[in-house]
C-alpha cells in the first residue's frame, strides 16, 4: 500500500508531474496532432506560421528556418512534425547532445532529401565546432569538409538539398548570436491556459475512449502547470482512478479526488514546488535568494528548477525574480498557509522584476 500522504516526489526529473519527456509518454504519439488546424492553444505561433506556410508553398519553396522556444513539454517536437506534414516534407529528428563531432551533423546534411525538415531538439547543446557547419548550411545550403590531416590536409565544399531547420529550445538565451541570427522565423511557446488544456484533454480523451464531463477535464486542466505533456499524463492516471474507484467516467469530483491523491494541490504545485517555496521561506526569510542556493538546499539541479519548476511558479505569481534573487511572493505564503512576514516584495500581480 502506497502512503499518498507522504512526498512520494523527490526527484524533478522523473515524477508525474515533471515536463521531462518518459517512455510512458510514447503513447502521447497518437495524442500529437497532425495539422495546424487539430493543434489546440499557442494562437499568436500558430497563425504567423501558417501565413509562413501557405506563402513558401505558394511560392514553391521550402519553409525558412525556424527557431522554437519555450518551456519543456509545450509541443515543440509536435508542431516541428506539423510544420513536415503541413510542408509535404519529410521529418528527420536529432538532438543538440546527439551530435558530438561536425562529421556527425555534416552526414545528416548531406544525406537530406529536398525540402526535408530537420528537426534539432535542444540545440542550445550543439558544441561550437558542430555549430559552426550549420552556419554556411542554413545560409547557402553548402558544407566544407576538410579532407586528410596535417599540410595534405583540403578542404572541399558540397552543396546540400533545399531543408528547413527548425530548432528547439528551452534556453533561447544560451544560443549564440550568429546562429539565432541565421533563423528567419522565431516562434516563442507559451504555457498554456487552462481551457486551452481542457480542450486539448476533452481531444485526447476521445482518442483514448475515456468518458470525461467537461469540468472533470477543466479539474485536470488548471492542474496541469500550463503544459500539454503533463495533462495527457494526469489525464491517464485520473482514467486509473475512475476506473478503479468509480465507474469510468472521470467528473470533477473523481479528478479532484484523485489529484489530491496524486498530491497535485489545487493550484497545480505538487511536492517539490512546496518544498522550494517552503524552503525559501523557511531557511532565507521569503528571500531574496540564489538560485544556485536554493538548488543545493532542496538537492535540485539549478538548471531543472530554472527550466521545470520556475516558469509555473512565476506565471502564477507565487514566486519572483529581481537582481537580488528569487522571492516568495504573498500569494505563495497564503497559497500554504503561513503568515506573510511581509519582507518580500507585494508586486500587486507583477511576476517579475527586469533582471
Ligand atoms: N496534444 C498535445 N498538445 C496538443 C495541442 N497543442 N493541441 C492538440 N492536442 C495536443
Amino acid at each position: 500500500m502506497i502512503d499518498y500522504s507522504k512526498d512520494t516526489l523527490d526527484s524533478g526529473t522523473d515524477n508525474i508531474m515533471s515536463t521531462k519527456y518518459i517512455p510512458e509518454d510514447d503513447a502521447e504519439g497518437s495524442l500529437r496532432p497532425r495539422t495546424l488546424r487539430e493543434y489546440i492553444g499557442q494562437e499568436k505561433a500558430k497563425q504567423n506560421l501558417s501565413v509562413f506556410i501557405e506563402s513558401a508553398k505558394r511560392r514553391g519553396e521550402p519553409l525558412d528556418h525556424v527557431i522554437l522556444h519555450g518551456p519543456p513539454g509545450l509541443g515543440k517536437t509536435t508542431l516541428a512534425a506539423i510544420i513536415a506534414n503541413e510542408m509535404g516534407s519529410t521529418l528527420r529528428k536529432t538532438s543538440g547532445p546527439a551530435i558530438e563531432k561536425p562529421r556527425d551533423l555534416a552526414a545528416l546534411l548531406t544525406n537530406l532529401e529536398e525540402n526535408d525538415v530537420l528537426f534539432i531538439d535542444e540545440i542550445h547543446r550543439l558544441n561550437r565546432s558542430v555549430e559552426e557547419i550549420l552556419y554556411p548550411a542554413m545560409e547557402d545550403r553548402q558544407i566544407d569538409i576538410i579532407i586528410g590531416q596535417g599540410p595534405a590536409a583540403s578542404s572541399i565544399c558540397i552543396d546540400l538539398k533545399h531543408f528547413t531547420l527548425v530548432g528547439a529550445t528551452t534556453r533561447s538565451g544560451q544560443l549564440s548570436s550568429p546562429l539565432r541570427d541565421r533563423f528567419g522565423i522565431d516562434l516563442k511557446l507559451e504555457l498554456y491556459k487552462p481551457e486551452e488544456l481542457r480542450r486539448i484533454i476533452c481531444r485526447s480523451a476521445e482518442i483514448l475512449n475515456v468518458e470525461i464531463e467537461p469540468d472533470g477535464a477543466l479539474e485536470i486542466a488548471s492542474r496541469s502547470r500550463g503544459t500539454p505533456r503533463i495533462a495527457n499524463r494526469l489525464l491517464r492516471r485520473v482514467r486509473d482512478f475512475a476506473e478503479v474507484y468509480g465507474d469510468g467516467v472521470i467528473t470533477k469530483d473523481l479528478a479532484d479526488k484523485a489529484l489530491r491523491l496524486l498530491d497535485i494541490d489545487k493550484s497545480g504545485l505538487d511536492a517539490i514546488d512546496r518544498r522550494l517555496l517552503m524552503s525559501i521561506i523557511e531557511n532565507y526569510g521569503g528571500g531574496p535568494v540564489g538560485l544556485d542556493t536554493i538548488a543545493a538546499t532542496i538537492n535540485e539541479e539549478s538548471v531543472t528548477i530554472e527550466d521545470v519548476y520556475e516558469p509555473y511558479l512565476l506565471q502564477q505569481g507565487f514566486l519572483t525574480r529581481t537582481p537580488r534573487g528569487r522571492c516568495v511572493t504573498r500569494r505563495a505564503y497564503e497559497h500554504l498557509g503561513i503568515p506573510f512576514a511581509g519582507n518580500t516584495p507585494d508586486l500587486g500581480g507583477q511576476t517579475s522584476l527586469p533582471m
